[in-house]
């Protein structure tokens, strides 16, 4: 049967998939994993919503950081608010 001849080559690929999924997961683990949580300030507290988040980090109003990231919807999934 010419099927068996593909086995060795089959398993390759299935290896390499393996550690792409592997790769990619645990980049985006680690991405979201290295966001700054909110700072305990009155700034912070609510947390607001991302429009005010946007005005401040945007416009670098009262010193706010300059965000280094394209505007990614709901802050607070990766910007933790203080327990
Ligand atoms: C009224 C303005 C204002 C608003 C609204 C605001 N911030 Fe800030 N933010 C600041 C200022 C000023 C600082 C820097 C000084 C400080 O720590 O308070 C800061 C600091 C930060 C930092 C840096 C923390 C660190 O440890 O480096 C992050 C992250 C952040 N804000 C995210 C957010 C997010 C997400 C929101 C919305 C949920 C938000 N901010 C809303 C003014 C604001
Ligand atoms: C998918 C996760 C994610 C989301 C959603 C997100 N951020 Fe971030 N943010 C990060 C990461 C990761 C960093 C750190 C990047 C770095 O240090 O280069 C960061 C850094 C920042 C900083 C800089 C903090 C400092 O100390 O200089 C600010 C300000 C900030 N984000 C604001 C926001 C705002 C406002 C929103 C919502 C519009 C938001 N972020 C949504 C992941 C995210």
């Amino acid at each position: 049967m010419a099927k068996k001849k593909n086995t060795g080559q089959r398993n390759f690929f299935r290896f390499m998939a393996v550690i792409g999924v592997v790769v990619i997961g645990g980049l985006i683990y680690s991405f979201l994993g290295a966001a700054p949580p909110l700072p305990k300030t009155a700034n912070h507290s609510g947390p607001p919503a991302p429009g005010e988040c946007l005005r401040c980090h945007v416009e670098n109003i009262d010193q706010a950081p300059i965000m280094p990231h394209r505007p990614m919807g709901t802050c607070t999934t990766c910007h933790k608010p203080p327990a």
